[in-house]
């Protein structure tokens, strides 16, 4: 309404001419429009073709910008609509959604700390390292342990046990987290699979990921710190 009676371009004016119009004298216009940018950017590229012409790492950065995309929608929002708005609803909506985003994030990022903290303990078998004990691992699930700095998924499954990567090829994904489904340890995020013998993807998909040699011995679970080239087939451990 303002900007289309400006005497530049109305896209423009939001950048350059905003600041005059707010109660705060705040260029708030142009953090939404930065906002709206980059939610465009990672909607046009949420399909699997833009994940693998651009590479899981590239695409995956590009999306991390939802971070800087919510800071510019609470400054936006904060110095905008919240300046003449009388009801106190909308300021505590937003305040508490501004506090369980990020309280919820760094409590994510805390524990998934302490998991990377966690190293295997110097025990170890014809050069394996300890990794867990088999009572650690739930039935047709898995535990995510640290093992040489790499994150690996334990899998227990029909009285064997298995030791995957535990990063997804899709998009990074904790297959620590997955579960034992059809033969396959599944991704918690968005269902991709891996069979628990050689970490090759059902067919008709393609994807692979590295597997580890792995001995269970008095309960204890041992793992090859070197991984496997992915997709290789390697002999479960039977849980004796
Ligand atoms: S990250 Fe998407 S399926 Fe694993």
């Amino acid at each position: 309404m303002y900007h289309t009676g400006a005497s530049v371009d109305p896209l423009w004016s939001i950048i350059v001419t905003d600041a005059g119009l707010t109660v705060s004298q705040f260029p708030f216009q142009a953090f939404g429009l930065g906002a709206l940018f980059i939610l465009f950017l990672m909607a046009a590229t949420s399909h699997d073709f833009w994940l693998a012409n651009l590479t899981a790492p590239v695409w995956k950065s590009l999306h991390m910008a939802v971070y800087p995309a919510y800071l510019f929608l609470i400054i936006h929002v904060v110095f905008g609509i919240l300046q003449s708005e009388t009801s106190p609803f909308l300021a505590v909506s937003a305040g508490v959604g501004f506090i369980v985003v990020v309280g919820s994030h760094l409590y994510a990022g805390y524990r998934q700390a302490g998991m990377d903290r966690e190293s295997s303990s110097a025990s170890s078998l014809d050069g394996m390292v300890e990794a867990c004990r088999v009572d650690e691992i739930p039935e047709d699930g898995a535990k995510g342990v640290i093992i040489a700095g790499e994150r690996v998924a334990i899998v227990k499954y029909e009285g064997k046990i298995s030791a995957l990567s535990g990063v997804c090829q899709h998009q990074n994904g904790p297959l620590a987290e997955g579960k034992f489904v059809h033969g396959c340890l599944t991704c918690p995020w968005h269902g991709y699979q891996y069979k628990c013998e050689d970490g090759t993807s059902p067919e008709p998909f393609k994807e692979k990921i590295p597997t580890f040699s792995v001995k269970v011995s008095d309960g204890v679970v041992y793992v090859d710190p070197n991984p496997h080239p992915a997709g290789t087939a390697v002999e479960p451990a039977l849980i004796t």
